[in-house]
């Protein structure tokens, strides 16, 4: 979502930098990259499939539909069929693929009952356009019904040590083996003050701390730090070997 411009609208500034971040991703092993057609609209998948088409074997392109953009910063929602269905092909053509890894329905709508929206998804991984299924920005009981209708095998909820309000939701997906994949894991750049605190007694940075603290939530948490610059992805890929202490996860489990 960061490799666009201001309000996630149009390219993003710096265009090689931001190739050079989808390339450096792969060559450190990163194996999902989260993108979604409604990410500039469609600037984020053309620069994936730009920068890394032929994908490198196990490297997940997670994609989502059902929002649409009418300006800088707005994302009306779209949950009808017919929508998720164009808006599929469209990223199946952007990505160059015939079939998406992973399909998200980015949001529930107000206005369509969530099962016909699900039930589009179901019908494009039926025709093989789809090899998986996710949901985000779910409760529980649009998670539950979502499950009832097909295998879902992610979720993508708001979760960062700020903001624990999926809490319930993460719970679900720890038990039963879904991947959890938190949005705004960095607290969309500013991690919580505690972070900060601890990041300093350890010689890292707060974004650091904030990601190995989400990685030692639970083990089927799959954090997707947002950045356009490399240096960031670099500092960001390094989380995962930090392990935090007892001590310290005891200090961030009640900085909520
Ligand atoms: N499903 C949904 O509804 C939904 C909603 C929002 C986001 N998302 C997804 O979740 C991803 C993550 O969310 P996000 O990007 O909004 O927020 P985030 O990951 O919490 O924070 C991203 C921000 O942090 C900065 N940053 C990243 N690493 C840094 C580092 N090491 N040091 C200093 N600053 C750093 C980035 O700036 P730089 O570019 O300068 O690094 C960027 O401004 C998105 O990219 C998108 O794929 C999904």
């Amino acid at each position: 979502m960061r490799i666009t411009g201001d309000g996630i609208w149009g390219p993003p500034d710096d265009r090689d930098e931001a190739l050079r971040v989808l390339r450096r991703a792969v060559e450190l092993d990163v194996q999902l990259i989260d993108t979604a057609d409604s990410y500039g609209p469609d600037v984020s998948e053309e620069l994936i499939a730009e920068a890394l088409h032929p994908y490198p074997e196990g490297v997940i392109i997670a994609t989502k539909g059902g929002l649409t953009r009418t300006g800088p910063g707005q994302w009306p929602r779209n949950g009808r069929p017919e929508h998720l269905r164009e808006a599929c092909e469209g990223s199946l053509r952007r990505l160059r693929v015939d079939q998406i890894d992973l399909y998200q329905l980015h949001s529930p709508d107000d206005d369509v009952p969530y099962e016909e929206s699900v039930g589009a998804l179901v019908e494009l991984k039926d025709e093989g356009k789809i090899a998986r299924i996710g949901v985000s920005n779910v409760n529980s009981d649009q998670l539950a019904t979502a499950r009832g209708l097909t295998e879902v095998v992610s979720v993508q909820n708001r979760f960062n040590l700020s903001d624990r309000s999926n809490e319930d939701v993460l719970e679900t997906c720890t038990e039963d083996g879904l991947a959890f994949l938190p949005w705004f894991p960095l607290g969309s750049g500013t991690p919580a003050a505690l972070a900060s605190e601890i990041a300093e007694d350890r010689g890292v940075n707060a974004h650091q701390v904030a990601i190995a603290w989400l990685l030692a939530r639970s083990p089927v948490m799959v954090p997707i730090p947002g950045t356009s610059s490399v240096d960031h992805l670099d500092e960001n890929v390094a989380a995962a070997e930090l392990e935090l202490s007892d001590e310290e996860l005891g200090r961030l489990a009640d900085a909520a």
